[in-house]
Order: structure tokens, then C-alpha cells, then sequence
């Protein structure tokens, strides 16, 4: 059965991808040949750095080349404090596969500034960070906040906490930001005031330009999706001015419910089961949810033969999907569909799970009663130009095991994933 589940639900293209744009490329190819059956149009993103906090000179990774800092035009030492910060070597190497960009810190417990000249548009932009000792600090005063140009990325963040939450002490925090025109984006990490001794660090940021039509129309206009729940046909717009903080999971098992059938004959049974996923997210903002679809088994070929229901968040955000019928009534067509929904702040619970489910659609709607779902991407809007939430609550746990890098590849990164369903939303029309 799980078998069966892992193959319909989760194909393993989605979940180990790498992250470097040959990637984007590799797997675009590979997605559109059956799609479209002509040569697709390649993305190549205008932007591409690999910043190496704390290291000079150049330094090839195995699919990349990262440049270091010092001496860099990305950080100059007349701006802000930056000539107060120090380079430092973490007291161990990371358990991580890929060494850099973790061997190299930057570090102060001033403020710190880098600088970008990048051309107007949408940039992803992710931070890399590895949870160690660095010159003999303590490591719970890594208190911290990161602004990139007008947007609060993180506040208060404290690399310990997150480590420990996530049980990885390599850390990775991504994030979607539009560069106005003619315009240096400034990311500026902060030490907590509120902390005597705090310091902040980075070791790695990397930023590469998206393609437009991504998940906002255009240069100038304004996406709407369909916010899900009781605003039930309200829309939420998402602008050039909003912020996005990608959400990257372990897709460790998630979901909770491995219960559906695929194909099977009993449609009583089948209309009964659900399958959820739930992911934990910080209250009180908006998210959107991009999710993925394509028919490939052949008993499913015409509208009508799998019909399901999506809630959102135990709301309704479809009550008639059809794969086959969003496709243009053909099957093998890689579609998505956009929804926004807003967690609110519930009993003062720093996290809640957002939830995504599908059931069957009654027996008389479909011929199989079944669901699909190919690939999730969650993203957080910002509030008012902020994206920070709150620091997981301490555990008792400490860090026993690092990550390694055949867990970091099983992680949706969307701008991977993004890259390759616009092309295909491209190649489709
Ligand atoms: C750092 O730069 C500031 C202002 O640019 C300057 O006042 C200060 O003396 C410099 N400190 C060092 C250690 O160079
Ligand atoms: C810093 O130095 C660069 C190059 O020397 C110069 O172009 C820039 O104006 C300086 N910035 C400040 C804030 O002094
Ligand atoms: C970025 O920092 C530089 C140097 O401090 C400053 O001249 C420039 O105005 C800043 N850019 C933005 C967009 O804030
Ligand atoms: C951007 O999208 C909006 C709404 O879809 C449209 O009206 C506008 O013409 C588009 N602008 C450009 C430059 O493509
Ligand atoms: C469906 O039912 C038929 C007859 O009851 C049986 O032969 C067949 O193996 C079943 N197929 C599946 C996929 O369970
Ligand atoms: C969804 O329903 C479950 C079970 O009733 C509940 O635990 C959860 O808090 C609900 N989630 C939201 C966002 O309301
Ligand atoms: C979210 O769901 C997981 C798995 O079902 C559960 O362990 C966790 O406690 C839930 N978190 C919240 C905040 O409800
Ligand atoms: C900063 O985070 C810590 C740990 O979660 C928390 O105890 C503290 O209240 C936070 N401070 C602020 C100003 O939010
Ligand atoms: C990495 O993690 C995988 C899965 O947890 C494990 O099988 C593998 O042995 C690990 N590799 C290293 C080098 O630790």
C-alpha cells in the first residue's frame, strides 16, 4: 500500500531536487518533453550569487562556485559597522555532505551590512546557517534580526532554538523579495538588542532571480488567488510590495492519514478515506498554497473518471477537482491551482497546522473514487513588511544528529519547483 501511495502522491522528482539552476533546467527538460513534446524555453536566471560569509577568494562546491566576502563589493567595509565584524571558523565541521558554505562564518556583535546590485524584479534569496560554536561565543546568544531592504525577514531569531526545533544544525531560510528599479538591495543582520552579548552570524546567501509569472503576474500587476473558508469567492491580491518567506519541510512522512486507495474497486471504502497533511506554520498570516497535479496512470484518461475534494485549512477549496478536466481534457498535463488562506492567531498558539486534505467527490460525480496530489508549495506573506514569526519554544532535547545532504535534497524548494510549473503552465497554453 505504501508503495502504491508513494508512487501516485509524492514522486520522487519533487523531492530530490538539488538546488543549483543546472537543476532547474535538468528537471525542466526532463518534465516538458511529454508535456509539450517540443523544446522548451529554458530559464536562465539573470542573477546568480553564491556568497561565502567569511572566506575569500573563490570556492568551488560540487555544484557551484561560492565567492567569499572578504574584499567583496557585496560587503563593504565603510558601510554600517561592517568593519567591526570578524570572519570565524565553526569549533566543528557540519555533518552536512556539502562543507560549504558551512566552514566559514561571519560574525559581530554589530550590526553588518551586504549590499547588492541586482537588476529590478523578484529574487530568491536564501540564507545559510550552521548552529556551532564560533571564537568560543555562546551559542545561545545568537539572537538576531535580518532585513532585506524595507522587509523584516527574521526577529529575534535565534539560530539555537531553530536548530534544535528542527533537529538539523544546518539551517536554511528562504525567501522571495522584489528589487525595485534602480535600487542596491541591502541585507542587514541586527543583534538582539534585548540580549546582552548577542551576536548575529551568517555563512551563506545566495540569490537568484526568478522568472516573472512566477507566483505574481507580472512587472506591475497584482495576483489574485482565491482565499479559501468562510470569505468563501473573496480574493486575496499578492503584489510586487509583498514578501514571501518560502516554506521548505522535510518531507520526511508527512502525511498522516496513508490511507487512500489508488484504483481500487471498493468506491464505498474509497469515498471514506482522506489523505491530510499537515504542516506546522506560525500564526496569524497569510499563506499560499501551490499545488500540483498530473494524471499519468492510464486508467484515468477523460474528465469525470477521478473527482475529488481539497479543504484547505478544514475549509473548502474545491469541491469538484478534476485533473483531467483543468487539463484541457487531456491527461498527463501538469497543472496547479493557487489558493490563499489566512491562519489567525488561536489561543495564542505560536504555530498551528495548516492542513491539506482530499477525499473522494460522492460516488455519482466519478468513476474511481480517489485523489491526487503531485507536489505542495507553501509560502508566508508578509504582514505589514515583516515575515518574522516567533522562535520555537526550547526542548529539552539537544542536537544529537546533524542533517546530511541526502536529507537537505529532500526538501520542496520552491523556486525549483516554481521555475519548472511556470514553464509548463507556459508550454501548456
Ligand atoms: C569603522 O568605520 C567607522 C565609520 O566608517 C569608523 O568610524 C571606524 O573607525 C572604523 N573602525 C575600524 C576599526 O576601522
Ligand atoms: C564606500 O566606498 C565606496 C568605494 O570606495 C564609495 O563608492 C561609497 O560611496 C562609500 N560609501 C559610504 C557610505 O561611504
Ligand atoms: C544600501 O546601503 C548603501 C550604503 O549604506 C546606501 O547608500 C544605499 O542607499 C542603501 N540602499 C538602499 C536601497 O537602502
Ligand atoms: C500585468 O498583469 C495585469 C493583470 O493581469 C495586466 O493588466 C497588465 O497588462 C500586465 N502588465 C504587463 C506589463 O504585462
Ligand atoms: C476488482 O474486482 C475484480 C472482480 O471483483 C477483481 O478481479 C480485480 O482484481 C479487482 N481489482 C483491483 C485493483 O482490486
Ligand atoms: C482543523 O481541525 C482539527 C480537528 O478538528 C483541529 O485540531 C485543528 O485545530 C483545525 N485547524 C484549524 C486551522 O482550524
Ligand atoms: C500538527 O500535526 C502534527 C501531526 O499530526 C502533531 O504532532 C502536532 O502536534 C500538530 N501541531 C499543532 C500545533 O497542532
Ligand atoms: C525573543 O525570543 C525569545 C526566545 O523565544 C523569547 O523568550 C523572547 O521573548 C523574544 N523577545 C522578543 C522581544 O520577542
Ligand atoms: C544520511 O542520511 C541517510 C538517511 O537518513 C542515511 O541513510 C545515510 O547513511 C546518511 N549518510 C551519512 C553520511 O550520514
Amino acid at each position: 500500500m505504501d508503495k502504491i501511495h508513494n508512487k501516485y502522491l509524492l514522486p520522487s522528482y519533487i523531492l530530490t531536487i538539488l538546488f543549483s539552476p543546472l537543476y532547474i533546467i535538468i528537471f525542466f527538460h526532463h518534465l516538458s518533453v511529454p508535456v509539450a513534446g517540443g523544446s522548451p524555453h529554458v530559464y536562465n536566471p539573470k542573477e546568480t550569487i553564491f556568497l561565502y560569509c567569511g572566506s575569500s577568494g573563490s570556492s568551488p562546491a560540487s555544484t557551484r562556485t561560492w565567492i567569499g566576502d572578504v574584499e567583496s563589493e557585496h560587503f563593504p567595509l565603510n558601510q554600517s559597522e561592517n568593519n567591526a565584524s570578524t570572519t570565524a571558523d565553526p569549533s566543528q565541521q557540519p555533518r552536512t555532505v556539502e562543507k560549504i558554505p558551512y566552514m566559514k562564518a561571519r560574525l559581530s556583535r554589530y550590526q553588518f551590512s551586504y549590499t547588492f546590485n541586482l537588476t529590478p524584479g523578484q529574487k530568491f534569496i536564501r540564507f545559510y546557517f550552521y548552529e556551532t560554536s564560533y571564537l568560543n561565543l555562546d551559542r545561545s546568544k545568537a539572537f538576531f534580526s535580518v532585513t532585506a531592504g524595507s522587509f523584516t525577514l527574521l526577529s529575534n531569531f535565534s539560530t539555537q532554538l531553530a536548530a534544535i526545533d528542527s533537529q538539523q544544525d544546518t539551517i536554511f531560510k528562504e525567501f522571495c523579495v522584489n528589487v525595485q528599479e534602480n535600487q542596491n538591495l541591502n541585507i542587514t543582520f541586527t543583534p538582539s538588542q534585548d540580549y546582552k552579548d548577542s551576536y548575529a552570524f551568517i555563512n551563506g546567501i545566495e540569490i537568484i532571480s526568478m522568472p516573472l509569472n512566477l507566483y505574481y503576474t507580472n512587472a506591475t500587476g497584482e495576483t489574485e488567488y482565491p482565499l479559501v473558508g468562510r470569505t468563501a469567492g473573496k480574493l486575496f491580491s499578492l503584489s510586487n510590495s509583498n514578501a514571501l518567506e518560502t516554506f521548505s519541510t522535510q518531507f520526511a512522512p508527512v502525511a498522516v492519514y496513508q490511507t487512500a486507495r489508488t484504483m481500487g474497486n471498493d468506491t464505498k471504502v474509497n469515498e471514506n478515506y482522506q489523505l491530510t497533511w499537515e504542516f506546522p506554520v506560525d500564526s496569524a498570516f497569510t499563506y499560499l498554497v501551490r499545488l500540483h497535479f498530473c494524471e499519468f496512470q492510464p486508467e484515468i484518461t477523460v474528465t469525470g473518471n477521478r473527482v475529488f475534494e481539497i479543504d484547505i485549512a478544514n475549509q473548502t477549496a474545491e469541491t469538484r477537482a478534476d485533473v483531467i478536466a483543468w487539463g484541457g481534457d487531456r491527461s498527463g498535463v501538469p497543472v496547479y491551482k493557487d489558493y490563499a488562506v489566512t491562519m489567525g492567531s488561536k489561543e495564542n498558539q505560536k504555530k498551528q497546522n495548516l492542513s491539506i486534505a482530499l477525499h473522494p467527490a460522492p460516488a455519482y460525480m466519478t468513476k474511481y473514487s480517489d485523489a491526487i496530489l503531485n507536489g505542495v508549495e507553501i509560502f508566508k506573506v508578509d504582514n505589514s513588511g515583516s515575515l518574522a514569526g516567533p522562535n520555537p519554544d526550547p526542548r529539552t532535547t539537544t542536537l544529537t544528529s546533524g542533517n546530511n545532504h541526502s536529507n537537505n535534497r529532500k526538501i520542496i524548494i520552491a523556486v525549483v519547483v516554481g521555475v519548472v510549473s511556470s514553464f509548463v503552465a507556459v508550454s501548456v497554453v
